[in-house]
């Protein structure tokens, strides 16, 4: 595991946006995962301001994101698909349809979990996988207890990852209860994967995840099986593990 401490938030932002945007200039046909949440706002700010300031075209770029709510069409202002496409998508030269999400109204669930993990195998697995991390370990929707062998599936969302995420609805009864998500291995098929920890908040989850002690009670920590795993984490997020 590569580690990079820098200052703080925008730091690790513009860091992380020079090795996506590495990634792209060295295959303009590169395969991305992404996430959503506050910690890659301002990567994703970096990247757009990349297609003007650095001519970074993301025209053959394909982009897999890791989860989205059950129940909520594209169009909901809380659907995953709705913020991709309002705070990246929008802003960059990427076609739409090169933009994968898993569809969170599609019935049966298993059955659009099943498409969305062939998707990963037929179009990736993607070359760089942006992944946050939840306060208790979780990446992806995939809260402790998830196998490491887990592919894409249907969680219910814990209280505590539902309570934290109200803060994006106007009640926290609308929260939905169930996700689609990437699995562990799902994860871990991609060729690089990049870490993104910032603020005090974070800095308990960080220390735990550099302990290096594997285990299902905190997901993050399967990361340590795969050989290509840089974490980026500012001032705040390190200074319990220091
Ligand atoms: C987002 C995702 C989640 C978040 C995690 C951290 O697609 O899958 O695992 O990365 O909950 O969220 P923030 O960045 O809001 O602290």
């Amino acid at each position: 595991m590569k580690l990079i401490r820098v200052e703080n938030y925008e730091e690790m932002s513009s860091s992380a946006a020079q090795l996506v945007e590495q990634q792209i200039l060295n295959n303009s046909h590169s395969v991305l995962g992404l996430a959503t949440g506050s910690t890659p706002l301002g990567l994703y700010e970096q990247l757009i301001r990349g297609v003007s300031e650095r001519n970074i075209s993301w025209q053959h770029v394909q982009t897999l994101n890791l989860d989205e709510y059950c129940g909520l069409a594209e169009d909901h202002p809380n659907s995953y698909r709705h913020f991709m496409n309002a705070k990246l998508f929008r802003h960059i030269d990427i076609p739409l349809e090169n933009t994968h999400i898993p569809n969170g109204k599609a019935l049966p669930v298993e059955v659009e979990c099943r498409r969305y993990e062939a998707l990963i195998d037929e179009i990736g697995p993607p070359h760089l996988q942006i992944l946050g991390m939840g306060t208790n370990g979780h990446i992806g929707f995939n809260e402790p207890g998830t196998p490491e062998t887990s592919l894409t599936h249907c969680v219910q969302l814990e209280t505590s990852t539902r309570n934290s995420n109200a803060r994006f609805f106007s009640d926290r009864d609308e929260v939905p209860t169930h996700a689609i998500t990437m699995g562990i291995q799902s994860i871990l098929k991609s060729e690089r994967i990049l870490v993104l920890a910032s603020g005090k908040k974070k800095a308990q989850a960080v220390k735990h995840f550099l302990d290096g002690r594997v285990s299902k009670d905190f997901p993050a920590s399967f990361l340590w099986n795969h050989n290509h795993v840089t974490l980026i984490v500012d001032q705040d997020a390190y200074s319990l593990a220091a």
